[in-house]
């Protein structure tokens, strides 16, 4: 246990879920009144098909934890996996939750029908996701106390729109993720090192879903898509692949663990992720630039260098630490620049998930 400000005792999982870094998940709180303004009318009929599909509820009976959660044990495995197999249910469980209790919270805020029942739905998945992580936790020994979680995290105020390109991108690569590690431990079970994974398939459906939302509320508002905007596209785009890039690179025992290369896996997340966001995004990032993956490495070797420093205890370690940062800035701007690819949007915006 460590002690808290006020007295309060929280779990060495709980606070490490607490830390606050670049590239932890984050808990955001947005402009209610602007949200409750959306109208989806001009999409009406796309918007009545993904409610009806979130209505349907086809993952209902689905997170019901096995015996088989019992047979793993954190002491069979080899010390850097145990951590960062640990790292990957806390950040995984604190990614589910931070949408949960945004998704919550605009359900209560919202007095709009529409978007009101969107967000409940929502909420009803993520807290069954979050909650299911937590029980693989508990299964291990270490499970988080959600509610201390919540009242405790800090929040970041982003507007309607940023939530919609964020939270968009990251219900996207959230499916791209699962789904690619499914069909991966799917040809190689011997890979499969917690049986949570098997669980990914049926998952990873609620988050197309979740992400199909999104899109469809983006293209009721042609403005969102348009102009300056594009600017801000592209800083979420590539800030959002290039923190899953740098934070995957920082877990080799994981990979090695799962039979994946982060290399090769990060790459067909993201090449997935960018074919699917055509449906709403005027252009991708040229992810066949060598460029770009250049820049992502050198992030990644940042954030590994970092990582392998920890905090910086004299000034030639400041120092140098600041001379990476000052790189890890220019690569990042460098990547921004590079040229993307244009594309005209589809008639209609609704995907199905068939990878
Ligand atoms: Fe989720
Ligand atoms: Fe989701």
């Amino acid at each position: 246990m460590i002690p808290m400000e006020g007295g309060a005792q929280a779990s060495t999982t709980t606070y490490s879920a607490m830390k606050e870094t670049m590239l932890s998940p984050r808990f955001y709180t947005t402009d209610h009144e602007a949200m409750n303004a959306v109208d989806v009318s001009s999409v009406q009929a796309e918007w009545d098909y993904v409610i009806g599909e979130l209505r349907a509820d086809y993952n209902k009976g689905h997170f019901q934890r096995s015996p088989e959660f019992d047979q793993v044990s954190l002491d069979d495995m080899p010390e850097g996996l145990r951590e960062e197999f640990k790292d990957f249910l806390v950040s995984s469980l604190t990614a589910e939750f931070s949408g949960c209790v945004l998704y919550a919270e605009l359900k209560k805020r919202m007095t709009n029908p529409d978007v009101r029942e969107l967000f409940a739905l929502m909420a009803r998945d993520e807290s069954r996701h979050a909650g299911f992580i937590n029980e693989s936790l508990k299964g291990l020994g270490i499970g988080i106390d959600m509610g201390f979680l919540a009242r405790s995290k800090k929040y970041t105020y982003f507007a309607p729109k940023f939530i919609f390109y964020a939270t968009y991108l990251s219900e996207k690569i959230g499916y791209a993720r699962y789904i690619t590690i499914f069909r991966h431990l799917e040809r190689n079970p011997q890979y499969r090192i917690h049986p949570i994974f098997k669980w990914f398939e049926q998952w990873c459906n609620d988050e197309f879903r979740h992400g199909e939302a999104f899109a469809v509320l983006m293209r009721s508002d042609p403005k969102l898509l348009e102009g300056r905007n594009r600017l801000w596209i592209r800083f979420f785009l590539i800030a959002v692949y290039a923190t899953m890039y740098v934070r995957d690179h920082m877990r080799p025992h994981f990979h090695k663990a799962m039979g994946l290369d982060p290399d090769d896996y990060d790459r067909r997340v993201i090449s997935l992720t960018s074919e699917i966001s055509k449906q709403v995004f005027p252009f991708t990032i040229d992810t066949d630039h060598p460029a770009f993956w250049r820049g992502l490495d050198r992030l990644a070797k940042i954030g590994q260098t970092n990582e392998a420093e920890g905090k910086p205890k004299t000034l030639a370690a400041r120092l140098r630490r600041m001379g990476r940062t000052t790189v890890a800035v220019a690569t990042f701007a460098r990547l921004y620049t590079l040229p993307v690819k244009r594309h005209a949007l589809p008639a209609t915006v609704r995907l199905q998930p068939v990878w």
